[in-house]
């Protein structure tokens, strides 16, 4: 997490990294600040959103045509202003701003103050930059050959952007584990943690790999590794423009990304299922197939939504292509000894594709001769260049913390996956695959319709928005999206939420059930459906209060339930991507009646770099 941007060239800075820190406080907004050169070194900061800095240094100096910003999501130290980044070396000469952990940090600072530097913050950052300072005075090199030397001792995960007085066009930037994207422009150069600060200036991009160090002036772009051998930039064109991450007219980023969902599970679907001729083509898997056919087991890794998105895939792929699958929190498996056969295949889950969980999860799989599948939204990420194959989500850029179309975009390819896959294995017969296809096809119509009754939704958020907790239960393919919904819940609202299988309810979450206690049952027309009428049951003979979300023509819920949310019929294999929509819908709702901020919900972030 916390976002970075970088400019050298003609133009003013400020202004431009102002803007980009906007754009990436999506990885975290504790503090903020920025460090110019003009003249000497300026650096203003401060523990808040950008707009409190953008505020607080109005009619200030801050001319510049080079420069560097920081928001924070804070790991080291709490947040404050003296926290915040970027942090200056001892000199006062060098400025640098990070996203990462130095984990070996606390040995450096120990050193560092036994020969009498003094440290103004309780950041890890602190001490990596006077770490590099010492190493440039002790041995006499340049900035790049101390950075490079002070990176090769360190433990943990870093992208640095780091600025000297005396060299007053150049940037110095080396990224291991953290993203890192350089824009290339005409005689100038952005840089950022995602692409999205330099979008109206340059469409030519660079992503820096790990371990690698950038020497960024406003008409050069020198890459090298640690071992200071040149490397050619590989220059890629971004496909992506200006609307996609602006919020088009709605309030919040979250209901703009909730509401694109029919037309970002169609541009998903595009060009590779065709349910006129029954085809899916996905080029990741075709490349695999044989694999996929062979699996004995399939390993999905992930965190948080994209979990969810795992867990329903696990009943997909063992329902349609009998393929045994374990889902893993990428967290617990990565410092697990786990059992990997030759031959098992893992698929990544993730949004952004730089997960830090999930990245290194894989990489040690990888290294075990796993194969390895990444489900990604964000192209040229590192998850999915890691990957041996993949599939892009295609759900364009997310920004509202909470997931929301990048879920749906999940399901989208996992459904496709698991039809193609069952089909060239044999474990799904051709009438199956046809009708699910046809139901596949059918969803962004039936998401666009289900949309129309947001306002509903908006009505029963307001009638329980004093919950202090909240239960939320459903059963098979449906289980998954409850779960999904209590975390949204939680995210946006704050308000505790649990998500069970319904049945499991007797085990515990029973006790809990009150009058007060609003029970959200996803409980659409399936093979569970008598099961879960008993559920529902359960919890109105002890008085708790039922919400719903139920098939068009249900006509026994509407009797037993407080308040429902419909949808219209699917198959229950695909349904879910319809159940989940109402659930996004509450908890963007119920945190609007509650004042969050629920594009930036408190102690979140969007992107988790650091473990
Ligand atoms: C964070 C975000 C979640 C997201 C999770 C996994 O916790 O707030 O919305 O589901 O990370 O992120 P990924 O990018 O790997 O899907």
């Amino acid at each position: 997490m916390c976002g970075i941007v970088g400019y050298t060239g003609p133009k003013e800075a400020y202004p431009i990294i102002i803007k980009g820190l906007k754009r990436l406080e999506y990885r975290g907004y504790d503090s903020t600040g920025v460090a110019l050169l003009n003249h000497g070194l300026k650096v203003y900061k401060k523990k808040g959103r950008v707009a409190d800095l953008e505020h607080e240094i109005m009619g200030k100096d801050l001319h510049a045509n080079i420069g560097i910003g920081h928001t924070r999501w804070a790991t080291h130290g709490e947040p404050s202003d003296k926290n915040a980044h970027p942090h200056t070396s001892a000199s006062g000469k060098l400025a640098m701003i990070h996203n990462g952990i130095i984990e070996n940090y606390a040995l450096i600072k120990k050193d560092l103050v036994s020969k009498g530097y003094r440290f103004t913050s309780e950041t890890d950052t602190e001490v990596l930059l006077n770490f590099i300072e010492d190493i440039r005075t002790k041995n006499k090199c340049d900035l790049e050959e101390a950075t490079r030397i002070a990176l090769k001792r360190i433990t943990g995960a870093y992208c640095i952007l780091l600025i000297d007085e005396d060299d007053p066009e150049t940037i110095i930037a080396a990224r291991k584990g953290s993203p890192l994207v350089i824009g290339v422009g005409k005689g100038e150069h952005f840089l950022g943690s995602d692409a999205s600060p330099m979008l109206e200036y340059t469409k030519e991009v660079v992503y820096v790999n790990d371990y690698e160090l950038a020497i960024v002036k406003p008409d050069q772009l020198i890459l090298k590794n640690l071992g200071n051998e040149k490397i050619t930039p590989y220059v890629t064109k971004l496909d992506m423009d200006l609307a996609a991450i602006e919020k088009g007219g709605y309030e919040h980023f979250m209901l703009k990304e909730i509401f694109e969902q029919p037309s970002t599970i169609l541009d998903c679907l595009r060009g590779r299922l065709d349910a006129g001729k029954g085809t899916i083509t996905m080029s990741g898997v075709d490349d695999n197939i044989q694999h996929f056919r062979d699996a004995q087991r399939i390993i999905m890794v992930a965190c948080g939504t994209s979990w969810h998105a795992a867990l329903l895939a696990e009943y997909l792929f063992e329902e349609l292509c009998r393929i045994p699958v374990e889902v893993e929190y990428a967290s617990e498996f990565r410092y697990r000894n786990p059992i990997i056969n030759k031959g098992d295949i893992i698929i990544a889950i993730s949004q952004s594709g730089e997960t830090a969980d999930t990245l290194v999860a894989i990489e040690k799989a990888k290294e075990q001769g796993a194969i390895i599948f990444g489900v990604v939204n964000v192209v040229g990420s590192s998850i999915a260049r890691i990957s041996d194959g993949g599939a892009y989500t295609h759900a364009g850029p997310e920004i509202g913390v909470a997931s929301t179309k990048a879920f749906t975009g999940q399901l989208a390819v996992l459904m496709m996956m698991a039809l193609k896959i069952g089909k060239e294995k044999g474990t799904l017969s051709e009438k199956r695959y046809t009708e699910l296809i046809l139901e596949l096809d059918a969803i962004p119509e039936k998401v666009q319709a289900l949309l129309k009754s947001a306002e509903k939704v908006k009505a029963i958020a307001e009638k329980y928005q004093h919950a202090g907790d909240a239960l939320y239960l459903g059963r098979g393919f449906n289980f998954p999206i409850a779960l999904e919904g209590a975390l949204k819940l939680k995210e946006i609202s704050y308000i505790h939420a649990e998500g069970y299988p319904a049945a499991e309810m007797k085990h515990g979450p029973i006790a809990l059930v009150t009058e007060q206690l609003p029970v959200v049952f996803v409980a659409t027309k399936d093979s569970y459906y008598e099961k879960i009428i008993s559920n529902i049951q359960e919890i109105k003979a002890r008085k708790g209060k039922v919400i719903a979300v139920i098939t068009e023509g249900d006509e026994i819920i509407p009797t037993l339930a407080d308040d429902v949310f419909y949808i219209p019929p699917a198959d229950e294999v695909i349904a879910p991507m319809l159940s989940v929509i109402p659930m996004q819908l509450l908890s963007y709702y119920v945190g609007i009646a509650k004042g969050v901020d629920v594009d930036k919900p408190r102690n979140l972030a969007k992107s988790v770099t650091v473990e």
